[in-house]
């Protein structure tokens, strides 16, 4: 994880270091640090805690200098410690380095360097690079680097500053950096956020690409100083889209964008005429003969709900995968099998070790992302973006919704493809599928009554969530959502489960929300409700519009509109990001920085 900025140019490097941490503090807010070249050396300001402390330090300290590298971390190695936060110095204080990743072999480094002579201030893994570059540097920073990460092992996206130097250099291996370019002055950022007040014309540095970085322009070679050529993009997110827009959360901000982010990734692909979609895939959808999803937390649960829309329009059979386990597993990938890797960063690296034994394997790769340019969407053989936007609340609401518009777009183009959907059936899908913007936004207005239903129930210790067949993912991304930021204890299980064991938690303490919308197993769903409240659980129910009996069942009932029962989870899962977020504000959390949590997970 861990955010990384780094500037050189004409303006105060202290203010676009801050400005561009600010955004990237959803990628770990445990510590902060910063590195200016000013008239008297290299100046370094950390401290431990948010940005905030960061900023409060520096108005005591202020760094005059247009040349600078800064840093916020989630810790991995190191408790978050003002000493341990980066930059890192050499002993000299030349060279500052700042480093998102893992070394895997720093201690044997560590022990090296020591027995050389070098002191060590820090527990942190990244501080051997400073000492690395200490002993190789020989006045080309650029090759001192080169020769450093030849004798680091893991991943890494690393920016470095000398003192005599009117440049920074920077490399990656897995962790992401990109270049942003400007006129006479250039940046670097783990995330395009950070670079759009500035520029939208960026570069995304490739796994051993190592850069130099001046006023003038960017050089790029491989770990070998070959030069190499990366294309400059052109980003169309406008910074707007990037910051909270007027709501007090950029949780509650994202929630309210997933009507049109559904547009976004539904718009201009569904062809109603046809009866399909337009995904702009190489892949072929008769070659396909199981399918292996692979995913983790949030995006597992929409590869979740993928399986019952792959396998009920598309008939081919399918695996998910919870990432961190598939590789670990020794999967059996037989001829045909297609790997869906599904993220919203792009960069989780338990998803991107998956997805490479996968490939290993002989599986064909595509990946249903968001971020574009990231390092999962360059291994795989096809992406469907799903058109999200930036995602900046920690916990994840719209990027989901649109993963699960994409899964369903995909089962619609393989279906048809593979002559399981009828055109008819897919034509009425399609007409649902269009509809999804509206429906959200209806399921929207509800917010007041779930506001209300946060108030009653925000005390509780546990809450049960339930849910059956496409719903039972519901249940998994609402307990989920609810224990991210409220970090009150949530259970899922699929409905039909809970008689096998979680029927004894529950009394008349314990909240239980139902997905009871209506689809094949709703009558069963209501049996459930009555086990639930035969031992006097507290029953909110999520029930389709128009159906009024279940009020005589539940205690609270909030009514998502009606819509094809594959897609309920769309509306469905509105509510509960809603009732989660309200009672995370009452308890007064950190709603888009839950505590112990990261944005973008690149460590196993
Ligand atoms: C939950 C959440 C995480 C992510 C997971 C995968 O709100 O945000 O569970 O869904 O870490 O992240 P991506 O989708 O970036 O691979």
């Amino acid at each position: 994880m861990c955010g990384i900025v780094g500037y050189v140019g004409f303006r105060s490097a202290v203010d676009v270091l801050v400005d561009g941490l600010r955004r990237l503090e959803y990628r770990g807010y445990d510590s902060a640090g910063v590195a200016v070249k000013t008239a008297e050396g290299l100046k370094v300001v950390k401290r431990a805690g948010k940005l905030s402390a960061l900023a409060e330090a520096l108005k005591e300290e202020r760094l005059e200098g247009h040349l600078g590298i800064g840093h916020t971390r989630w810790a991995t190695h190191g408790a978050p410690t003002d000493p341990n936060a980066h930059p890192h110095t050499t002993e000299d204080g030349r060279i500052a380095v700042i480093h998102n990743g893992i070394f895997e072999n720093y201690l044997e480094l560590k022990e090296a360097l020591r027995s050389r002579g070098h002191r060590f201030l820090s527990d942190t893994d990244s501080e051997v690079l400073a000492h690395l570059l200490e002993e190789k540097y020989q006045g080309d920073l650029l090759q001192a680097l080169r020769e450093a990460l030849k004798e680091v092992r893991g991943a890494y996206a690393v920016v470095v500053a000398h003192q005599d130097l009117e440049e920074i250099v920077a490399a990656r291996t897995v962790s992401p950096l990109v270049v942003g370019l400007g006129e006479g002055e250039n940046f670097l950022a783990s995330d395009v956020p950070a670079l759009l007040p500035y520029t939208r014309k960026v570069i995304f540095l490739h796994d051993g690409d190592v850069a130099r970085i001046t006023r003038e322009g960017v050089e790029i070679t491989d770990l070998e100083g070959r030069p190499v050529d990366r294309p400059v993009v052109e980003v169309d997110w406008t910074l707007e889209a990037a910051e909270k827009g007027g709501f007090p959360h950029y949780m509650l901000k994202e929630i309210y964008e997933q009507p049109w982010v559904l547009e976004n990734t539904l718009g201009g692909r569904l062809k109603e005429e046809e009866g399909s979609a337009e995904l702009g895939l190489s892949l072929d959808p008769l070659a396909v003969r199981r399918v292996h999803v692979l995913a983790c937390g949030t995006a597992f649960y929409a590869g979740w709900v993928g399986k019952y829309l792959l396998e009920t329009l598309a008939r081919v059979p399918v695996e998910v995968d919870v990432a961190s386990e598939y590789r670990y597993r020794d999967p059996v990938v037989e001829e045909g099998t297609l790997a869906i890797a599904i993220s919203q960063s792009g960069e989780t690296i338990d998803t991107l070790e998956a997805l490479r034994e996968a490939k290993r394997k002989g599986a064909r790769t595509l990946g249903v992302i968001n971020a574009k340019g990231s390092t999962l969407t360059r291994e795989v053989e096809d992406v469907l973006y799903i058109h999200a936007g930036p995602e900046i609340g920690v916990a994840s609401t719209k990027a989901y919704t649109a993963m699960l518009a994409a899964m369903a777009l995909l089962a619609l183009w393989l279906g048809r493809a593979r002559g399981t959907l009828a055109e008819e059936e897919a034509r009425r899908l399609i007409r649902e599928m269009r509809k999804l913007p509206r429906l959200v936004e209806e399921a929207l207005e509800k917010r007041p009554l779930v506001a209300h239903i946060a108030e009653k129930y925000h005390q509780a210790q546990d809450f049960l969530f339930l849910g059956r067949h496409v719903q039972a993912p519901t249940a998994y991304e609402g307990a989920l959502k609810l224990k991210e930021i409220s970090y009150i204890h949530a259970e899922a299980y699929p409905a039909g489960e809970m008689k096998h064991g979680p029927i004894a938690l529950i009394d008349e303490h314990l909240p239980v929300v139902v997905l009871a919308t209506e689809g094949p197993l709703y009558e069963k769903t209501l049996s459930n409700i009555q086990e639930v409240r035969a031992r006097k659980g507290k029953v909110i129910a999520v029930a389709t519009e128009g159906d009024e009996g279940i009020r005589g069942l539940a205690q609270d009932v909030i009514y998502v509109p009606k819509v094809h029962p594959l897609l309920a989870p769309i509306v469905s899962v509105v509510p509960l990001q809603l009732l989660a977020y309200e009672i995370a504000v009452l308890l007064g959390r950190d709603v888009d920085q839950p505590r112990n949590l990261a944005k973008s997970v690149t460590v196993e």
